[in-house]
């Protein structure tokens, strides 16, 4: 991995791993696509960017030659809730967007990074440890859209030898880049209100367990695979990862060790509940562990102590 394009790049996932791979590779190294340039300056213009739509393979593919691009982290996508919002433009973005990468990569020789989700699991899922390989029949059109992802990248690694890797992503929480339109993004806002206000009101049941990752740990995984042997790699789809799973409870519970006045409150979204619901309450990881080494270095109590930490030090709070 040496020439990077981050298709995506000014979303919660992109513009982290964008910072990151501009700190290791080089900013010049590092060229960024997003649909909007009317956020976060400094990333626009810390390299090359480009205004671009992600289903447009044309414009992908002139950007591939261009920079001589060996790796394409394809990061455009609809959440789950936003996704039911609009499943047509869902799938649109989330299917089209994809294939536009897979075939600029096939053409060019690029390996490809995308991220699935534990939305790519259902009801009929084993919902502890849930194993790397199981029953997959999501329920959420967001769910239905990452698994057609993990087919497309298993079809074009093995019809066409392109080098597609990925990973599914639990909760992602960052101090840096909110997220949009998720299920899990209760559990980023309650940090901030928890600082703030010393409530939270959360969309979710206290007693709702999904997997969950810090920032730091996400952006190393999603680096990581990319640098991994190819030969070691057995799935092509998209590997579990599992740092930590808990519910608002416990969150809850590990923020008042902190703020001791910190209450929570429900009123809870049904449809955002119905998506969590159908989710893993915890996933196995085995396979991430050993094909490419996956090792998440926090787990809900460091995490906690440095969310709050940040967020207080920024707010001057
Ligand atoms: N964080 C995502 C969501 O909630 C799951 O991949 O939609």
């Amino acid at each position: 991995m040496q020439r990077i394009l981050i298709i995506g790049a000014l979303g919660q996932l992109g513009s982290e791993i964008a910072l990151e791979c501009r700190r290791r590779y080089g900013a010049e190294n590092v060229v960024l696509t997003d649909i909007r340039n009317d956020v976060n300056r400094p990333l626009i213009e810390g390299g090359p960017f480009y205004l671009v739509d992600a289903r447009d393979g044309k414009a992908i593919d002139e950007i591939v030659r261009r920079h001589k691009i060996d790796t394409i982290y394809h990061l455009a996508a609809l959440l789950s809730a936003r996704a039911e919002q609009d499943p047509l433009g869902a799938w649109n973005l989330n299917i089209n967007g994809l294939i536009a990468s897979l075939e600029v990569a096939r053409e060019h020789g690029c390996a490809v990074f995308t991220p699935s989700s534990i939305g790519a699991f259902g009801p009929t899922t084993p919902k502890q440890f849930t194993p790397q390989d199981t029953i997959q029949r999501p329920t959420s059109i967001y769910g239905v859209s990452k698994v057609s992802g993990e087919l497309l990248c298993d079809y074009y690694h093995h019809r066409w030898d392109v080098d597609t890797r990925g990973i599914r992503f639990p909760g992602v929480i960052s101090n840096l880049t909110p997220p949009g339109g998720g299920t899990t993004d209760y559990a980023v806002e309650i940090y901030y209100e928890a600082v703030r206000n010393k409530h939270y009101t959360c969309f979710l049941r206290g007693d709702t367990y999904l997997d969950m990752i810090y920032m730091p740990d996400a952006v190393d995984a999603a680096i990581a695979i990319m640098e991994a042997d190819p030969s070691a790699l057995r799935h092509r789809n998209a590997f579990n990862i599992a740092a930590m799973s808990f519910c608002p409870e416990e969150q809850a519970a590990y923020i008042r060790t902190h703020i001791p006045e910190f209450t929570i409150s429900y009123a809870i979204d049904p449809v955002r509940q119905a998506i969590a619901d159908s989710w893993p309450d915890c996933m196995e990881d085995y396979a991430a562990r050993v094909e490419w080494g996956f090792t998440p270095r926090y787990d809900l109590a460091s995490m906690t102590a440095d969310m709050i930490k940040t967020i207080t030090d920024r707010e001057g709070v």
